[in-house]
């Protein structure tokens, strides 16, 4: 995908995601009796620590993974973040909402008075302490961050019963082309179950919410028409992080075909900017540029240049609140399809590719060193040679124009790093 994504990938360095639940789903496809002792000891577990009853009967019958939101505020903190503050405002559930684009769009969203629910289950895949600042971030504008995995159908239950949501933006997914190879089912559990989860949830909800959702500029694959547009084959995919977007993208369309679901789904190209994520490149260039370290420049066979559409992050939040705002409802109720519903795909990128050493070069002008340039043959692992977006489907239907150059966005992108981080040893991980 997106991410030149450089850098030898550094197994062992990220944990798999730690819920509880997760650990009980691998360990059951192991021998029997050690499947029988974790029964065994799963209901020690919920026997010793289920919280005081509860009332009504529902809460009572939830399963183990719910009990760890079981906390006495959990239900106030959901309904006052889900409080709608302005006259047609709306209430959406961000998923993914402590994630690099899940925060700024919870944010945008809350500051114009919506109702926002984040969720999020703060996994490993790169330093949760970043999370948990973002988390605090939102914290402080009125977001309320429930911690849980999309997977979890009575928590995504509880959620619905709690808050008549009328939007969906799923953001939640497991990101990263090299990590697939390291770590394939994170991919299929969270982008492509997760999403099926979620899409029963919000089928069986009534009212049905409409969903925005996250593809990715990665369904191009090995595409080399540019630029990219939304009529383009998406059927050569070049890592199984595409891939499962892809199926993702024909899930959407089954649930709307049969549910009457209003599904939007929008291929980002490469987001870059503040709070961003340390596993792509722009970030970890800063980051080993400013310890002196050389950074991993590739380039495709021919000396070929690679290239990334980058996005800036504050361009793609105007792009997913348009999409919010231009859903129209989804057609049924109670699980039944009542008519057609709306059914989109959008490309969010910035039309103006930038080559890798270009990126490079900005870098070194804002932070004021030099790089130690390696260059490399772009390996085999995911990585695509360029994205560029063709976007006039987007700015024609969503009025999406994207205003930021990469200049500006990273300069922004730096200013934050060095505060958050300083420059010096107290750098990212
Ligand atoms: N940033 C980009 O350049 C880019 C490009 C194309 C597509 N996307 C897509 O946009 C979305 C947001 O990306 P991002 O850059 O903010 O990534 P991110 O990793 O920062 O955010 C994703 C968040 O989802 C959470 N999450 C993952 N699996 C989950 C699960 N099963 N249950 C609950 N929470 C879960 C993670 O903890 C994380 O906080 C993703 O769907 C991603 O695939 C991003
Ligand atoms: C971009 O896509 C539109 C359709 O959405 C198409 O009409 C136009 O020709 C494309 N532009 C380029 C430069 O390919």
């Amino acid at each position: 995908m997106k991410h030149i994504d450089s850098a030898p990938s550094t197994p062992g360095k990220f944990k798999i995601e730690k819920s509880p639940y997760n650990r009980l789903r691998l360990h059951s496809s192991l021998a029997k009796p050690t499947f029988w002792s974790l029964v065994f000891l799963g209901l020690i577990f919920v026997f010793f620590y289920r919280s005081p009853p509860h009332t009504t009967s529902d809460l009572s019958r939830r399963s183990l993974r719910t009990t760890f939101y079981r906390d006495a505020n959990f239900e106030k903190r959901v309904r006052a973040s889900a409080k709608i503050r302005s006259t047609n405002g709306i209430s959406v559930l961000v998923t993914g909402a402590a994630g690099f684009v899940g925060t700024h769009v919870s944010a945008a969203l809350k500051r114009r008075g919506d109702g926002v629910v984040g969720l999020d289950n703060f996994n490993h895949y790169y330093d949760p302490s970043l999370k948990k600042a973002r988390r605090a971030l939102l914290q402080r504008t009125g977001v309320y961050i429930v911690e849980g995995d999309i997977n979890d159908a009575s928590l995504l239950k509880k959620l619905f019963q709690l808050v008549p949501f009328t939007h969906v933006m799923h953001l939640a997914a497991q990101a990263g082309v090299r990590y697939a190879m390291e770590n394939p089912r994170s991919y299929v559990h969270s982008n492509i179950a997760g999403l099926v989860s979620l899409l029963e949830l919000c089928k069986e909800a009534n009212p049905q919410p409409s969903m925005v959702w996250a593809s990715s500029s990665s369904v191009y694959g090995l595409n080399t028409k540019v630029p990219f547009s939304e009529r383009d084959r998406t059927d050569q995919p070049a890592s199984l992080y595409a891939a499962t977007k892809k199926a993702g993208e024909e899930i959407a369309h089954t649930y709307n075909h049969i549910y009457g679901l209003s599904l939007t789904g929008l291929r980002f190209f490469t987001v870059y900017g503040p709070w961003g994520r340390p596993d792509m490149a722009y970030f970890f260039f800063t980051r080993d540029m400013l310890k002196g370290k050389p950074i991993p420049i590739f380039e495709a066979g021919n000396h070929g240049t690679v290239a990334r559409d980058f996005t800036y992050i504050d361009d793609i939040v105007k792009g997913c609140l348009a999409a919010l705002d231009t859903a129209e409802k989804s057609t049924g109720s109670g699980g039944k399809k009542k008519g057609p519903a709306q059914l989109r795909v959008y490309n969010l990128g910035n039309t103006s590719p930038v080559p890798v050493s270009d990126l490079v070069s900005i870098l070194e002008r804002l932070l004021k060193v030099k790089a130690k340039r390696l260059v490399m043959k772009l390996p085999r692992n995911g990585d695509v040679q360029f994205t560029h977006a063709n976007i006039s489907l987007a700015q024609r239907e969503l009025g999406y124009k994207p205003t930021t150059d990469l200049q500006t966005g990273l300069k922004k992108f730096t200013q934050w790093y060095l505060s958050y981080y300083g420059s010096g040893k107290k750098s990212a991980r």
